[in-house]
């Protein structure tokens, strides 16, 4: 542990030496290429040994026992261990993170890498129609940080009618109001926001990536002339166009492993244990959790939680961890043959954000080429490209068809180097559609357009494969079931193209370049974008609602207390 911070120190201390310089250059090499060869896992093997041990030890009893250090766990940890009478056990099955990591553009070649589970989703009828195998790659950080560790970095709370909705279905305190003062709590904040919606001086740093590109401005006069104003999209109102606020410090990620756990690890009261997979909840004859069984590569656990047993592993393996210790739709766990304890529509419900990466322009600006030497001097300064995600500066909210929320977010992504080759990868295209993407894609002049659907209708389901915790869950995302999803799509790609028609983008001449797939539809306007939808839509990576919250045990699983 201490070898490792140590490690990641030096750089940190002679700043911007040739050293350094040399050290991050040849770091983002060798693990661009690692990454090109990195073979998916399928399974949990690598905690086999672990499983098949014939002796469980016990790890000694814990107030609270928190299964995955990811966004939500990293902070229950830091928070519950500020309590000194408490002890806690933080739990999780992936490790420390590194120095590439915390490079922000870096975040895509980080699915491929010991920090993504390896999910994909199940093949697939009604979307990623244009992957391999029809199956969408479905990331999911496995790490202190959890997907806080190779996320996007976006700093987005969502919509204030979101959270008032929660309470509208019987959730009674998870208004927007309520909810606020816990986003400001934790924040320190340096980006110049609404006045009452920023907090300053805690653990969570965010701030915007500089500088941005020159083209941010045509994408805010485009605005203006759509009516779309500029905002502060966590602040009063959310609809319209802002510069992305990101959870960066000085340019590196600050994902929530690194903002509050780091500050949190030396206190006496919080045990971390990684790399260990937990694979049971111990629920008793009262329906309490009140252990937790884990093994480690080589060994087999069970810790008692006097206080609480904490899930917080994700909208995918929560889920699955749930049905493997007797919690789920009592069918699916008797097929799977697992004793029902309580019968609730656990990994029903999957939401997701889908991502339609097809609208790429061209334009007459032309991004000079800068070499990886000066995009990491310029890092080790906490500027430049490798301080933002796929070089995203702007994002906008619309509302069509008469909604009270935003149906569309849209990103905007000017020239930012090389990396369209492993974005089609992180797409999992298959090999025509990767060559058709890259052929359009001139990495120093055009600007890609990533929109994604914020409340489709369509829903998914997270399944087990067998009782075995070896296995990965199904995930099948089941997106554009309802052929609704496509039309509020298409709203959004005509918001687009009148936005790239105006005078700020006219005078970069920006001109859309077609991706040639679904050419036989080119002349019926909704079969052909609905197809090109199909094939090209990847989720964003946000699944959520698989342990929904409400009143109601038909549909929900948790209630909100
Ligand atoms: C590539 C990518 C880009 C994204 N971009 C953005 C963005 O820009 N902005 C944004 O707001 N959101 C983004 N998201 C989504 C966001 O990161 C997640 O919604 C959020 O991190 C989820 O938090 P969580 O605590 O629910 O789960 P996670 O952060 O995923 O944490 C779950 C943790 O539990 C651990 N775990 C799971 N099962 C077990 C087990 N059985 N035993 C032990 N440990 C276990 C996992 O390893 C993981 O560390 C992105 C996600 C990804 C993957
Ligand atoms: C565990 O027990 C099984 C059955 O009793 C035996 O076959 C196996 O070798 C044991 N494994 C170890 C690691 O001792
Ligand atoms: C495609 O999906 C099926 C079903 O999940 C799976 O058995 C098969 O291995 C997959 N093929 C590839 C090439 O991924
Ligand atoms: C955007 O509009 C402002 C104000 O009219 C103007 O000064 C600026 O040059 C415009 N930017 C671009 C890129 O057109
Ligand atoms: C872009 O990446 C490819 C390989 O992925 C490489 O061959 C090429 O030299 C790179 N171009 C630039 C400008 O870095
Ligand atoms: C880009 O195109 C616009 C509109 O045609 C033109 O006015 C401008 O001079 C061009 N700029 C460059 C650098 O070619």
């Amino acid at each position: 542990m201490y070898v490792l911070l140590v490690v990641s120190l030096i750089p940190l201390s002679v700043a911007s030496s040739t050293t350094t310089v040399k050290y991050y250059e040849k770091l983002t090499r060798q693990r661009i290429s690692e990454a090109e060869f990195y073979n998916m896992p399928t399974n949990n093997n690598e905690f086999k040994v672990g499983i098949q041990s014939n002796t469980t030890q016990y790890y000694g009893s814990y107030d609270f026992v928190i299964v995955g250090a990811g966004s939500a766990g990293s902070v229950l940890a830091t928070r519950l261990s500020e309590i000194d009478s408490y002890n806690v056990l933080l739990l999780e099955a992936g490790g420390e993170e590194d120095d590439f990591s915390q490079i922000p553009s870096m975040s895509f070649y980080l699915i491929f890498s010991d920090m993504n589970w390896g999910y994909f989703s199940t093949p697939q009828t009604n979307c990623c129609l244009g992957m391999k195998n029809h199956s969408c790659t479905v990331a999911r950080g496995k790490a202190l940080g959890g997907s806080s560790a190779i996320n996007a970095m976006m700093y987005v709370r969502g919509n204030r009618h979101d959270f008032d909705k929660w309470v509208e279905l019987g959730n009674s305190g998870w208004s927007y109001e309520e909810v606020l003062p816990y986003f400001i709590k934790s924040e320190n904040s340096q980006v110049d926001g609404d006045t009452g919606y920023h907090g300053k001086g805690d653990f969570w740093n965010v701030a915007y990536s500089s500088p941005v590109s020159p083209l941010l401005s045509n994408f805010f006069n485009g605005s203006l002339q759509m009516n779309q104003p500029i905002v502060d999209y966590n602040g009063r109102k959310q609809t319209g166009s802002g510069r992305i606020q990101f959870t960066i410090k000085h340019g590196k990620r600050q994902s929530t492993g690194k903002a509050f756990l780091e500050n949190a690890r030396q206190r006496n009261n919080l045990k971390i244990r990684s790399k260990v997979l937990a694979t049971k909840v111990v629920i008793d004859h009262t329906k309490t959790a009140n252990q937790v069984q884990f093994v480690t590569k080589e060994k087999k656990f069970f810790v008692k939680a006097k206080k609480e047993v904490i899930l917080s592993a994700g909208a995918i393996n929560s889920p699955q961890l749930l049905m493997l210790s007797g919690v789920g739709p009592q069918s699916h766990l008797q097929t799977m043959k697992i004793d029902v304890i309580e019968d609730l529509p656990v990994g029903m419900n999957l939401k997701e954000h889908p991502m339609f990466p097809g609208l790429i322009y061209n334009t007459n600006y032309t991004l000079s080429g800068l070499s990886t030497e000066e995009f990491v001097k310029e890092f080790l300064k906490g500027l430049g490209p490798y301080t933002k995600t796929a070089g995203t500066d702007g994002v906008g909210f619309i509302h069509t068809g008469g909604n009270t929320v935003p149906t569309i977010e849209y990103l905007f992504a000017p020239p930012a180097g090389n990396i369209s080759k492993i974005l089609t990868k992180s797409f999992n295209f298959n090999d025509d559609l990767t060559n058709q993407m890259l052929n359009q894609i001139d990495p120093q002049r055009s600007i890609l357009i990533y929109l994604v659907l914020l409340h489709p209708k369509s829903s998914g389901r997270i399944t087990l494969k067998s009782n075995d915790p070896l296995d990965f869950p199904n995930v099948d995302l089941n997106m554009f079931e309802e052929e609704e999803d496509i039309d509020t799509f298409i709203e959004g790609i005509e918001f687009i193209r009148d936005l790239f028609a105006t005078d700020a983008f006219r005078k970069i001449d920006a001109r859309r370049v077609e991706i040639p797939v679904c050419k036989e539809l080119r002349n019926k306007y909704r079969e052909y974008w609905g197809c090109v939808i199909r094939q090209m839509t990847n989720t964003i990576y946000h699944p959520h609602g698989t342990t929904a919250m409400g009143p109601d045990k038909k549909s929900s699983v948790v209630d909100g207390s």
